[in-house]
């Protein structure tokens, strides 16, 4: 199906060209946050599963770039592996798919849960692909949505590009502190304050810095109705058998990474 073309604002002045960013701890709340913000941009959407962690209703999941359909509105790319030439060739695919000259008319989110591992937490190690990507892809209608428990370890070009970031109440390691307050835009003190205040709302809930707006705001947990609403559903190893019991695994179909070189 022919992805449409995204309206420029969606709800909560996102746009889909917008770097969106969600920073919090393990099990904060990162994944359903990005899950539900990624059902809003109406153009087609990339979820880079680094953790093999999602499955998407409805969508087959591809195990490299040169196997991605471009036709499909939804892409669910896995790759665990996170080889940074790996990561280069598929930004530069979606480079590729930039809109104008390309002939392209409808925009791209690629969406991220865990932006370390583009470098593989090692910033300096950003392949060029993605910088290009984060910082010269909002005018060719190329948007990210990701996620990170440390924003020390994940591309510079993603933090000063963003526009709009998210912190859970439950805050970061205190290294992570003055790199999360200079992304909204605060002083450490005041964002250590709006952190306690957001606390007071509960475990999920969150500040909303909206840098184009120039706003910080704080808000409580996302309710089921609209967590209800999500891009992906969290692979749950609850719903497996504990006993030792040798059947064969549905995933005999993923091709092993020689086979898939070849
Ligand atoms: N808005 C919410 N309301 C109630 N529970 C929530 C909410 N958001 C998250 N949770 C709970 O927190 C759990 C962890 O959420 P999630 O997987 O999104 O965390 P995460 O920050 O992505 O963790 P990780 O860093 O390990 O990937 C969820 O399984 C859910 O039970
Ligand atoms: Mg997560």
């Amino acid at each position: 199906m022919r992805p449409e073309t995204a309206p420029p604002e969606p709800a909560g002045g996102i746009r889909f060209t917008d770097r969106v960013i969600v920073l919090g701890r393990s099990g904060s709340g990162k994944s359903e946050l990005v899950n539900h913000l990624a059902v809003m941009p109406r153009c087609q959407i990339l979820k880079w599963d680094s953790k093999d962690e999602f499955t998407i209703a409805g969508v087959e999941p591809v195990y490299r770039p040169e196997d991605i359909r471009w036709d499909e509105r939804v892409i669910h790319l896995v790759d665990d592996s996170c080889e940074l030439e790996d990561v280069d060739r598929l930004f530069r695919l979606c480079w590729d798919r930039k809109v104008g000259r390309t002939g392209h008319a409808y925009g791209l989110v690629v969406v991220v849960h865990e932006l370390g591992d583009l470098c593989l937490d090692a910033p300096q190690k950003t392949p060029r692909a993605v910088i290009n990507y984060l910082k010269k892809g909002r005018a060719h209608g190329l948007g990210l949505i990701g996620a990170s428990q440390r924003p020390r370890n994940i591309p510079v070009s993603a933090r000063t590009e963003v526009q709009h970031v998210f912190t859970f109440s439950s805050g970061l390691d205190p290294d992570d502190l003055p790199i999360a307050a200079k992304m909204h835009r605060m002083t450490v003190p005041e964002f250590e304050q709006a952190l306690e205040q957001a606390r007071g709302l509960g475990e999920h809930a969150y500040i909303w810095g909206d840098l184009r707006a120039g706003r910080n705001t704080i808000r409580p947990q996302l309710p089921d109705h609209l967590r209800a609403q999500s891009l992906a559903q969290g692979i749950d190893a609850r719903n497996y058998s504990q006993t030792h019991d040798i059947r064969p695994s549905p995933r005999t179909t993923r091709p092993s990474r020689e086979a898939a070189q070849s």
